[in-house]
Order: C-alpha cells, then structure tokens, then sequence
C-alpha cells in the first residue's frame, strides 16, 4: 500500500528567553548569549505539520486538511501565536523553551489531536536559516 506524506504550514510568533533556572545568571549568559536576555526577544516561527498514511479510494485523500488546519489552529496557533514562551503557553510551562524543546512540546499535543489521521514529522523553523524536526522517535 502507498504512503503519501501531506504537509501543512502554518506561521506565528512569539517572545522567549532561553533559560535555565537551575543555573546562574553567568552561567546563563555563558551558554545561552543573546537568547538569554532577560527582557524577552522574538522569533517568526514556520511549523510543517505532515501526516501519512495511505489515500482512501472514496476521497483520494490521505486526511481531509480541512481537519488538519483546523487542530494545527486551535491546539498550537491559537495558544501560542503573539505570546510569551515562558509565561503564557501552559505546554511549555517548566520548560527551556528551545526550538528541541518547542517542536517536542508540539508532538505531544499535536499527535492525539490529528487522529484518526498519523502525525509522521513537524518541522519547525526559528529564524529562515535554522530549524529542528521531529519524527516522533
Ligand atoms: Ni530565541
């Protein structure tokens, strides 16, 4: 049977500082540089949402996307599209918020919701020339 994989993109942004609380304030600085400033900095975030499986012969589609779009915008944009990392997004509360980390957070949340459909990679890009991916493994 063919697995196609289909991918959504979707865009938000948001504040963050990298920081780890069990660590001092230089050591913080040492490891983490301009992303630790204590007074925030923001990104413009992409997120390539893809799903698999194979294409049902009724639709011809692996998913209806329409279903897709709709959990991509409430579990993830909604929550965290022009707010703070640290303090506003309750998936990420306790967390070093890092791409690894976001794009982990992300999987947790986004791969129960897409059901019946399979969540098979997000990639998450942090600035045009950097970004993680996570297949789940
Ligand atoms: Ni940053």
């Amino acid at each position: 049977m063919s697995v196609v994989q289909i991918t959504r993109i979707v865009r938000f942004n948001c504040a963050h500082r990298v920081w780890n609380p069990a660590l001092s304030e230089a050591d913080n600085a040492r490891l983490f540089g301009k992303c630790n400033n204590p007074n925030w900095h923001g990104h413009n975030y992409t997120l390539e949402v893809t799903v698999d499986g194979p294409v049902d012969p009724t639709t011809g589609y692996v998913v209806n996307l329409r279903d897709v779009k709709a959990v991509v915008a409430r579990e993830i944009v909604d929550v965290v599209d022009h707010k703070n990392l640290n303090l506003d997004v309750p998936f990420m509360a306790g967390t070093i918020p890092s791409t690894e980390n976001f794009v982990l957070a992300i999987w947790r949340v986004l791969a129960p919701a897409v059901a019946p459909a399979r969540l098979a990679r997000l990639k998450l890009w942090e600035t045009e020339n950097q970004y993680v991916e996570y297949d789940g493994r």
